[in-house]
């Protein structure tokens, strides 16, 4: 069979559902308004979620349940291997097609069979090279004899069965809420040349098998709340996904997906752009040809969902990506920054033929242009930072996580500055240091997620208020008594907790007493920060799903620790003395769910 281009590829995938009696749709942005808890679209069923789970009706919206489309997708999970890795992007597309309520798992297993096999319509792959894996089966769900069963059936024999870990799949990872279900993925044996020259029964993560398609999901289950427990759902929907790029990179015989015609022509134009002969099997030049390329594509898809960058959310992402390129330029590549905006037209013309809206070159470029005037500063900042701390001083950085804190700048950047100087830097220390710092800076935001995004005064009283408010229904109700989330507004908080029964009214005007008394007691709080263990052995309350660093932040409220009333794993903020709160009054008290109640408090 002839190489088919990435835009052969898509049509097919869209044509053979189509022929098979699925509709045509179009991708969801990229940043959804109404999902606020998901930076970006990470997966094609994002916006069919509420189908699934019979809220919606497909018919109805769409004039059919069984669809099909190619969803534009940004995930960051990976950034740091983005571009060293031949199959991991930030943005990316990926092919999808859905049964909601509408077909058998059967169907679905013959559908995927004949797309990937026939020659005329399909992508002629041979079949004797498909390795499908099935759900093994686990605690909470049984193995997927069916589709086993299916792919048997159509000749395939070697289908693996493997572990939740491998094919469940749910939206926000294993025991994320939403529908979810067993899966069935394709892996092609490519054979002895792309990785072992024997077959090994290390199929995930053996470069020889290529994971090409994740061939049903069969939502059967919905999750409602994390680690909670399964329901079943009244009907079955199938929900695939295939990365373009990767099944690009097979049918087009190539080894890596910056080899297909999805990323060559950006990787030429960029080679195009030095004044010098790049030699495209440097690893260091390899590594920042295929990390700007990618980034660059997913910063135009990006801007022109009018999102620009910033210090916060998308925003951020997008800040990060475009400065790795301005580095990448500078430093792997030796290009003038400035010529990055020349690449926006190829870009452009790859990907307007199937996503019209990124047509629009005048405001990409002026959105690049403006972050690299930003980003210059910063380099500059820096670059004259080191030079009065540090050269003709001293031949080392000796502390390089002083640099980033005073300049705002990256570790790459300084380690590239240092070589501009010929200064030796020591790191030793650096990613120790960051990651405290970024654990306490994730403290404050998981203890707000859902809800406190700028703190205001009010907000801030509340937060403190949680604190009291856990530690006197503890006193008064026990020690069974677990935060299982909370929620802030400048109008009232929300603390959900575990605890079986209704409280009485005496039991509510208890803790509603205790947390006033602390007030009037007025009792300092106070951050430290110290080892996990020793914060453990203090006592101090965490949210009990919630990972923690090394170090962490505990706020005290109390004369001193050991004395203190309450003690929390916390990122803050909170006010400075309980006598700021004022008066707190208990309004209401609820059941959210089974063995767990939910109290809602208000400042007076
Ligand atoms: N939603 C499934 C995935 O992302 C198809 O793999």
């Amino acid at each position: 069979m002839e190489k088919l281009s990435s835009k052969e590829i898509r049509n097919r995938f869209l044509k053979f559902f189509e022929n098979n009696q699925h509709k045509i749709v179009t991708s969801s942005p990229l940043v959804l308004e109404n999902h606020p808890s998901l930076l970006f679209v990470n997966s094609g069923m994002v916006q069919f979620t509420p189908y699934f789970l019979g809220e919606k009706d497909a018919v109805k919206d769409f004039g059919n349940k069984m669809l099909v489309d190619t969803q534009k997708c940004i995930r960051t999970n990976d950034l740091d291997i983005v571009g060293k890795s031949k199959y991991h992007h930030t943005f990316f597309e990926m092919l999808g097609s859905w049964g909601i309520g509408a077909y058998s798992k059967e169907k679905a297993v013959e559908l995927a069979f004949n797309l990937l096999t026939n020659e005329e319509y399909g992508f002629g792959l041979d079949p004797g090279k498909f390795i499908p894996t099935v759900f093994a089966g686990s605690d909470e769900a049984p193995a997927d004899e069916d589709t086993i069963k299916a792919w048997n059936n159509l000749g395939v024999k070697r289908v693996s069965r493997l572990p939740a870990s491998e094919n469940w799949w749910a939206p926000g990872g294993l025991t994320g809420v939403g529908p979810c279900g067993p899966c069935t993925e394709v892996l092609y044996d490519r054979g002895p040349t792309f990785g072992d020259e024997e077959e090994t029964p290390g199929l995930t993560d053996n470069p020889r098998y290529l994971e090409i398609w994740n061939a049903g999901v069969f939502m059967q289950y919905n999750r409602p709340t994390v680690g909670g427990k399964l329901e079943k759902l009244k009907m079955l929907s199938v929900d695939t996904g295939a990365g373009l790029e990767r099944i690009t990179t097979l049918l087009q015989g190539v080894d890596s997906n910056y080899e297909t015609d999805l990323f060559s022509p950006i990787i030429e134009k960029i080679l195009s752009l030095s004044d010098l002969e790049l030699n495209k099997e440097d690893e260091n030049i390899k590594f920042g040809l295929q990390r700007s390329a990618d980034h660059l594509k997913a910063s135009c898809f990006i801007i022109v969902e009018n999102v620009y960058p910033s210090n916060k959310d998308q925003g951020f992402v997008l800040r990060r990506m475009l400065r790795r390129v301005v580095d990448d330029f500078t430093w792997k590549l030796k290009i003038n920054p400035i010529r990055i905006t020349q690449i926006i037209p190829v870009i452009v013309d790859l990907y307007k033929i199937q996503f019209p809206e990124i047509d629009q070159q005048d405001l990409i470029k002026e959105v690049i242009e403006t972050e690299l005037r930003a980003y210059e500063k910063v380099v500059n900042n820096t670059r004259n930072y080191i030079k009065r701390t540090y050269v003709s001083k001293s031949r080392e950085i000796e502390n390089p996580f002083d640099v980033y804190q005073s300049t705002g700048s990256s570790k790459e950047l300084i380690e590239d500055l240092a070589k501009e100087f010929n200064l030796k830097t020591d790191f030793s220390n650096f990613d120790a240091r960051l990651k405290k710092h970024q654990e306490l800076s994730k403290g404050s935001d998981q203890r707000f997620k859902g809800g406190l995004a700028n703190t205001g005064v009010e907000e801030t009283k509340l937060h403190t208020t949680t604190h009291l408010l856990h530690k006197a229904l503890r006193d008064t109700l026990g020690e069974h008594v677990q935060q299982m989330g909370s929620n802030i507004n400048p109008q009232r908080l929300r603390f959900d907790f575990s605890h079986n029964e209704k409280m009485t009214r005496d039991q509510i005007k208890k803790v509603e007493g205790i947390i006033n008394e602390k007030i009037k007691q007025t009792l300092p709080v106070v951050r430290v920060e110290m080892s996990k263990s020793e914060a453990e052995k203090s006592g101090a309350l965490h949210f009990f799903k919630d990972k923690y660093g090394d170090t962490v932040s505990i706020y005290f409220i109390g004369k001193d620790i050991n004395s203190a009333y309450s003690k929390e794993f916390c990122g803050g903020p909170h006010v400075k003395n309980t006598s700021e709160i004022g008066k707190v009054r208990l309004v209401k008290e609820e059941g959210v769910g089974k063995g767990v109640r939910r109290i809602r408090a208000e400042l007076n």
